[in-house]
C-alpha cells in the first residue's frame, strides 16, 4: 500500500479579507512571525506525510515556490499544482489525481491553524487509518460559518451541511480531511452546488452514504483557529504570539517538525537558522539541541 500523500490548498481569492488580499495570496499573510501556510504545512508533516502538493492560483504559484522551494530543506518533497479557477475545495482531488497516483490523501486548507498538546498522536491515528474518510468535528460558537455535522439522538452522524442558516449542532467540520484512494473518483462524480462549486461537504456526504465516514471530536484542549475575517486573522496572530512568548516554544514551524521527525539533521537545521539570524525565530532554531 502506498503511503498517504498530502494536499495543501492555498487557492481562492480571499475576497473576505479585501483590500489586504487584493495584491497577495491570503495564505502568504503573516500569522505573527511566520507565513500562514507554514502552520498547515507543519500539521501535514506532524501527521508523518512527506509528499505534499501545494495547490495555488496561477498568479501566486511563483511566490509559493520561492517561499517553500522543493521541500528538501525539510526532508519532504513539494509539488506545485495550479487551480485555474476556484471551483470548490473538492476540486483539489481532481487536480491532484495524477500526483496522488492511487494513494490515500490528507487535504488541509491553507488557512486553518491547529494547536494542542497531543495533536501529533491524533494526526498519526488518522493517518494510519484505512477507513474511507476520517474527519474532525470541533465545537464552535458560530457553526453557520462552516460545514456542520448533524447528529441523530444516538450521536450518529446523519449528514454534513455546508453553512446552514440554522445549524443542527455546534460541531463544525475542520479543514483537515483524511481520505482513502477513492477521493478523486468521488470528486469527479459530484455535481456543483448552487453557488457553482464542488463542495467538500458533498464529497464527505458521498463517504457518509457509503457508511465510510468517521468523525473524531477534536476536544476543547485543542485550538482550531480560523483566519477568514480581519478580526480572526489578528486573533490567530495574537494567539501564536501570546503562547510563544509565554512558553518560549514555537508553533507552526516546519523546521522544528522536520528536525523532530528526524527528516533533517542538526547541521541542516543550523543552516536553516542562519537564514533567520536577525530574529528570534532564527535564535530559537540555533539554540535547539
Ligand atoms: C470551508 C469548507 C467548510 C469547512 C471550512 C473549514 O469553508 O467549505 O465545510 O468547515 O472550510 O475552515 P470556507 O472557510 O472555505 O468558506
Amino acid at each position: 500500500m502506498e503511503k498517504r500523500k498530502g494536499i495543501l490548498l492555498a487557492g481562492g481569492t480571499g475576497t473576505r479579507l479585501y483590500p489586504i488580499t487584493m495584491g497577495i495570496s491570503k495564505q502568504l499573510l503573516p500569522i505573527y512571525d511566520k507565513p500562514m501556510v507554514y502552520y498547515p504545512l507543519s500539521i501535514l508533516m506532524l501527521s508523518g506525510i512527506r509528499e505534499i502538493a501545494i495547490i495555488t492560483t496561477p498568479n501566486d504559484k511563483n511566490q509559493y515556490m520561492e517561499l517553500l522551494g522543493d521541500g528538501s530543506q525539510w526532508g519532504i518533497s513539494l509539488t506545485f499544482i495550479v487551480q485555474p479557477k476556484p471551483e470548490g475545495l473538492a476540486q483539489a482531488f481532481i487536480l491532484a489525481e495524477d500526483f496522488l497516483n492511487g494513494s490515500k490523501s490528507a487535504l488541509i486548507l491553507g488557512d486553518n491553524i491547529f494547536h494542542g498538546d497531543g495533536i501529533r498522536d491524533l494526526l498519526k491515528q488518522a493517518n494510519d487509518s484505512d477507513f474511507g474518510a476520517s474527519i474532525f468535528g470541533y465545537h464552535v460558537s458560530d457553526p453557520e460559518r462552516y460545514g456542520v455535522v448533524e447528529f441523530d439522538k444516538s450521536n450518529n452522524v446523519i449528514s454534513i451541511i455546508e453553512k446552514p442558516k440554522i445549524p443542527p449542532s455546534n460541531y463544525a467540520v475542520v479543514g483537515l480531511y483524511f481520505l482513502d484512494e477513492t477521493a478523486p473518483k468521488r470528486a469527479k462524480a459530484l455535481k456543483p452546488s448552487k453557488r457553482g462549486e464542488l463542495e467538500i461537504t458533498s464529497l464527505l456526504n458521498s463517504y457518509l452514504n457509503d457508511n465510510s465516514l468517521t468523525i473524531n471530536k477534536m476536544n476543547r484542549g485543542y485550538a482550531w483557529l480560523d483566519t477568514g475575517t480581519h478580526e480572526s486573522l489578528l486573533d490567530a496572530g495574537n494567539f501564536v504570539k501570546t503562547l510563544q512568548k509565554r512558553q518560549g516554544l514555537q508553533i507552526g514551524s516546519p523546521d522544528i517538525v522536520a528536525f523532530e521527525n528526524d527528516w533533517i539533521s542538526k547541521s541542516e537545521l543550523k543552516i536553516r537558522s542562519e537564514k533567520f539570524s536577525k530574529n528570534a525565530y532564527g535564535d530559537y532554531l540555533k539554540a535547539i539541541d
